[in-house]
C-alpha cells in the first residue's frame, strides 16, 4: 500500500488514515446503489423532468455488488468506518440485503446505515437487520397527508412510511432517524406536529435547512427556514438542552427535550456550514466518486474497476483523490450569493444526500 508522507499511521493494523488538503480524514463513505426513486419530491426529482421516458442508469452502467464491495474494502483500508447506503431509493433494489451482508463483513465498519423514504421498508426491515444493517434514516417531511403527498410528488403513502418506521424499530434498526427538509410556505407550519408525534418514541427527528443542491430544485433563499428560527419555535413549546456530538464532524447539532421527550437535531448546512469537519466521500451508482455534495465533477472508478484494477491500484487512486481534496462549497458560497450560482452541480438523487 502506498502511503503519502502526510498520512498518519493509525493504531489499528493496516489502516492508514489519510487526510485531505485541509487535514480532514476520510471517515464516511456514502454509497448510492441506484438513481431511481419511487417518489418525485419536487425539491429533488421534479416530475415534469423525471417523467416516464426519463432514462435512468441501466443495470450495466451501475456498479455490481462486487464492484461496490471492492471500493468499500479499499475505503475501509484508508480509514472509513462509517458507511451509508442511499439512492435514489435504495430499497427499489430487491437484493439489497446481499450488499448489506457484504458491507457488514468488512473489518473496521462499525456504523452501517441506510437512508430511505420508508415506503418499501416494512416488509424488509428484519431481513436488512439480519444481514447486518445497524440503523435506518427515513426521509419524512410532514405528517399532514396532503402536504406529504405533495412533497413526495403524489407518490407517497404516509401510512406505509409510518409502518416502515415502526418495523425498523421492531427490527432493532435503531436509533431510527427521521430527516425533515423544511421549506418555508410548504411544510414549515407542520413541523411542530411532526415533532410532537415522535416525542417520547426514541426516534430522532432532524430538521434540515433546504439546500441549494443540484440545478433542478428551483432553490430560493427565501424558502430556507434558518435552524435558529425553528429552534426558537420548538423551544417555546418544549425547552431544549444541547447534547454532545456523537462523533467529530457530525452534521446535526444535537439537543434533547428537557422534559425527557428524547433527542432532536438541527442540520444547518445553509446558515452554519460544517465543511471544516467534513469527512464524507460519495460514490454514485455508476461508480463516480465525489468529494463534495456540491461537486460538479468526480472521478470515474468504474473504468478502473472494469480494467481490472487491483486493491493496490484502487488504494492509490482513492488516496490521491482524498489527498488533493479541498472542497468546502457551503463555506465559500454565502446564502445571499447561492441563488445566482450558475455552477453545474451533481444532482442529489445521484448521490443520495
Ligand atoms: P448520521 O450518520 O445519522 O449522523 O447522519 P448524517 O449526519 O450522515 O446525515 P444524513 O445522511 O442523514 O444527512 C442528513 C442531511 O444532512 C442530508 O440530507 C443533507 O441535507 C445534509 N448533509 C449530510 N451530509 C452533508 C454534507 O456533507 N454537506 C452538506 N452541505 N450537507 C450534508
Ligand atoms: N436540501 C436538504 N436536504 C435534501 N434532501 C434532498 N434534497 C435536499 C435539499 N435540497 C434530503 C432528503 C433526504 C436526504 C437523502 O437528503 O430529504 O433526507
Ligand atoms: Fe426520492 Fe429521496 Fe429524492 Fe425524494 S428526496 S425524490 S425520496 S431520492
Ligand atoms: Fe462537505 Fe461539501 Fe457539504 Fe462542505 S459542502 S460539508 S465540503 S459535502
Amino acid at each position: 500500500m502506498s502511503l503519502n508522507p502526510i498520512s498518519d499511521k493509525a493504531a489499528v493494523d493496516d489502516i492508514a488514515i489519510i487526510r485531505d488538503a485541509l487535514r480532514r480524514p476520510l471517515h464516511d463513505l456514502r454509497i448510492s446503489v441506484l438513481d431511481q426513486c419511487n417518489f418525485r419530491c419536487p425539491y429533488c426529482m421534479p416530475k415534469d423532468e423525471f417523467h416516464e421516458d426519463y432514462e435512468f442508469l441501466s443495470r450495466g452502467q451501475r456498479l455490481t455488488y462486487d464492484e461496490i464491495l471492492k471500493i468499500a474494502h479499499v475505503a475501509a483500508g484508508l480509514g472509513v468506518s462509517k458507511m451509508r447506503l442511499t439512492g435514489g431509493e435504495p430499497l427499489l433494489d430487491k437484493k439489497l440485503s446481499e450488499l448489506v451482508a457484504g458491507l457488514a463483513a468488512i473489518p473496521g465498519v462499525n456504523d452501517l446505515a441506510l437512508t430511505t423514504n420508508g415506503m418499501l421498508l416494512a416488509p424488509v426491515a428484519q431481513q436488512l437487520a439480519d444481514a447486518g444493517l445497524h440503523r435506518v434514516t427515513v426521509s419524512l417531511d410532514s405528517l399532514d397527508e396532503e402536504i406529504f403527498r405533495h412533497m413526495s410528488g403524489g407518490r407517497g403513502d404516509l401510512g406505509r412510511v409510518l409502518e416502515g418506521i415502526e418495523a425498523a424499530r421492531q427490527a432493532g434498526l435503531t436509533p431510527v432517524k427521521i430527516n425533515v427538509v423544511v421549506q418555508r410556505g410548504i411544510n414549515d407550519h407542520t413541523v411542530l406536529d411532526l415533532l410532537d408525534h415522535f416525542r417520547g418514541t426514541d426516534h430522532i427527528v432532524r430538521l434540515i435547512e433546504f439546500m441549494d443542491v443540484g440545478n433542478r430544485n428551483g432553490w430560493r433563499l427565501d424558502q430556507v427556514v434558518p435552524s435558529r428560527h425553528l429552534f426558537e419555535q420548538v423551544q417555546k413549546h418544549w425547552p431544549l438542552r444541547r447534547i454532545d456530538q456523537n462523533y467529530p464532524g457530525e452534521v446535526a447539532h444535537r439537543y434533547e427535550y428537557v422534559d425527557g421527550g428524547g433527542e432532536i437535531g438541527f442540520i444547518s448546512s445553509v446558515t452554519e456550514p460544517f465543511c471544516g469537519g467534513c469527512s464524507r466521500a460519495r460514490l454514485s451508482a455508476d461508480g463516480v466518486l465525489y468529494t463534495c455534495l456540491f461537486a460538479n465533477q468526480g472521478t470515474d472508478l468504474r473504468e478502473s474497476l472494469r480494467n481490472d484494477a487491483d486493491d493496490e491500484e484502487l488504494t492509490d487512486i482513492l488516496s490521491q483523490i482524498w489527498l488533493q481534496r479541498a472542497d468546502r462549497y457551503s463555506e465559500l458560497r454565502r446564502p445571499e450569493t447561492a441563488e445566482a450560482h450558475v455552477l453545474r452541480k451533481v444532482e442529489m438523487y445521484r448521490i443520495g444526500g
